[in-house]
């Protein structure tokens, strides 16, 4: 047998372990899954394998919606992530949509280094202008590994905005849903989320509502430690 079939093999082993001990925990766990599903959130990550979204957020099967693309970036144009989120929002009814970036981001270090990454270069093209928009910020941070992170964090807030700017979402907030946008980060050193409080709810563009944080978002320096 080759080493690629063990690999096969093992995999196909954890998965009959892992189906065997959930349905041990609940008998009807896989018959009630298959009936439909009804997830709380809709999260959109980096396809980074240490950010699992079921994982890090520790949610079950069935209770979170997922799209993941190198280093969380919402291109308005992005089929893919567009049909995802209106499926999201039109036919799921999820009102909780979570925009997960996190420190540590290769797609948002390739974005600010200077050689050729080739197809990310054009994936990644808003992170760039971000840094570009954002330079004297980044900057004030001590470190390029501080001011990658800080980029990451504009790279999380810029998405929020993005998705809340989507006709997707204008059009549920038309129609009276409570849908939100949050924006979170997600620290590799310690497994933990953070909240980077730029939430986007139902009357956020109204005439006199509040405008959201502004860029120059505090870096959280307690990950630093
Ligand atoms: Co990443």
């Amino acid at each position: 047998m080759t080493a690629q079939a063990d690999m096969l093999g093992d995999l196909l082993a954890r998965n009959r372990d892992w189906a065997a001990a959930r349905t041990t925990a609940e008998p009807a766990f896989f018959t009630r899954l298959a009936g439909e599903q009804h997830p709380t959130y809709f999260w959109i990550g980096c396809s980074d394998s240490r950010v699992p979204a079921n994982v890090v957020a520790g949610l079950n099967p069935g209770e979170v919606f997922v799209h993941r693309n190198i280093a969380n970036v919402v291109h308005s144009a992005d089929m893919n992530l567009l049909s995802t989120l209106e499926f999201a929002v039109d036919a799921l009814h999820i009102r909780e949509v979570i925009i997960c970036g996190h420190y540590g981001c290769g797609g948002v270090r390739a974005a600010t280094e200077e050689f050729p990454h080739g197809l990310a270069d054009h994936w990644l093209e808003p992170i760039r202008r971000l840094a570009k928009t954002y330079a004297m910020d980044l900057a004030q941070t001590h470190s390029p590994e501080a001011r990658r992170d800080k980029l990451a964090e504009l790279n999380v807030i810029e998405s929020v905005r993005r998705v809340s700017e989507t006709p997707i979402v204008t059009r549920a907030w038309a129609r009276g849903a409570a849908l939100r946008i949050y924006g979170l980060i997600y620290g590799l050193h310690d497994g933990r989320l953070r909240d980077l409080d730029c939430t986007i709810g139902p009357g956020h563009f109204l005439p006199g509502a509040q405008p959201s944080p502004p860029f120059g978002h505090k870096v959280d320096d307690e990950r630093m430690t």
